[in-house]
């Protein structure tokens, strides 16, 4: 018997503009994902985000910004669903199902609580039971892969348990998800401009369009040392590497490489580093940001674009709920 088509499914929050660790970590993934048969959703999780952002209008501009990005970055809303969270209210039914089902000891866990909580966060019911939405999310549409960056691995791993508890409670209703990380382990995990993980909580991001001063500044924050141009160094030991071995070709990071673990006459010092990797930068994203310059323009458009995916995806996650309804006797 062949195997079903896989149904890929991820989502991003709009809680401020989508960094390095987002785009190689998950967008990435997520258009690369195109390529492959199968179904493809992909959403903006603006119910979580209230978890942190409280401002409506920025909440709004966030989705919008989120959108135009992702366009901007491949994503084709004609062979994806892509669309925002809250226009599926399905979930949310979804996700009290999965509440009754969900231990505390599973919830109190979590990583990305925990470091929510420690990084000062004041925690709402909501921020504790957002991996519950986060499953219902993911098994709303009976999606198979979950494309994330490494953070995000147990939430779907969380996602496994609550599946499997429903399903021997109440009869086999969601399908189980598996998590798909990128195959290269630095794109998983993206290192911060500070050398902790890259993250908006952190404030120690840098956004995918950045440009011209900002983005010269952002990249001179990069931490290096007082060593002299000329004296051979270990390239594994310099954090600019972490940032240039996302952006260049293998052939050439591995010229620089040698270059710096040469030293002597002629070496690059710290500041060509930084100016190749400004260079780079705005070769991988200045025409997308282009394009997401000209997408912002019509937020109109945007906001079509978006419930057209809805329409599709909102279809699938009907179906599913009933399903669920049905098998707890609630219908
Ligand atoms: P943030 O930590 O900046 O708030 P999110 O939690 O909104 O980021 O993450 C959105 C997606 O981007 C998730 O799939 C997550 O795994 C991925 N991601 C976030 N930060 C990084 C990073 N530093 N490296 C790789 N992937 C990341
Ligand atoms: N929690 C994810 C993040 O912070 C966003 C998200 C919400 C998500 N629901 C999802 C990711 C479902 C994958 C699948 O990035």
């Amino acid at each position: 018997m062949s195997t079903p088509a896989p149904t890929f499914l991820s989502g991003i929050q709009p809680s401020g503009r989508p960094h390095l660790g987002n785009y190689f970590g998950a967008i990435r993934q997520h258009v690369d994902s195109l390529e492959e048969p199968g179904e493809h959703l992909f959403f903006i999780a603006d119910y979580h985000a209230l978890t942190t952002v409280k401002d409506a209008d920025t909440l709004r501009n966030n989705v919008r910004d989120l959108a135009a990005t992702y366009f901007a970055l491949g994503m084709d809303p004609e062979r994806a669903m892509f669309f925002r969270q809250s226009d599926v209210p399905e979930v949310t039914e979804i996700a009290w199902l999965l509440a009754t089902v969900t231990g505390m000891g599973l919830l109190e866990r979590a990583h990305s609580y925990k470091d929510k909580v420690a990084n000062g966060i004041k925690p709402s019911v909501g921020l504790f039971t957002y991996p519950i939405l986060m499953a219902a999310d993911i098994l709303a549409y009976d999606s198979t892969i979950v494309p994330v960056g490494k953070d995000q691995v147990q939430h779907v791993e969380m996602t496994q348990d609550m599946a499997t508890h429903f399903n021997s409670r109440h009869g086999e209703v969601f399908t189980r998800p598996e998590a798909r990380l990128p195959e290269r382990s630095d794109m998983a995990k993206v290192p911060g401009l500070d050398g902790q993980k890259m993250s908006k909580s952190y404030g120690n991001d840098l956004w995918v369009f950045e440009e011209g001063k900002a983005l010269k500044k952002a990249i001179g924050r990069i931490p290096t040392d007082s060593r002299e141009p000329s004296e051979p160094k270990d390239p594994s030991e310099i954090q600019l590497f972490d940032f240039l071995a996302l952006l260049l070709e293998d052939q050439e990071l591995q010229e620089w490489k040698d270059r710096v673990e040469a030293g002597g006459e002629g070496a690059p010092g710290y500041g060509h580093l930084k100016v190749r990797l400004a260079e780079a930068f705005d070769d991988h994203f200045g025409p997308a940001r282009a394009r997401y310059k000209e997408l912002m323009a019509d937020p109109a458009e945007l906001d079509r674009v978006l419930l057209r995916g809805a329409e599709k995806a909102r279809e699938r996650a009907v179906a599913v709920r009933d399903r669920a309804l049905q098998a707890c006797g609630l219908r």
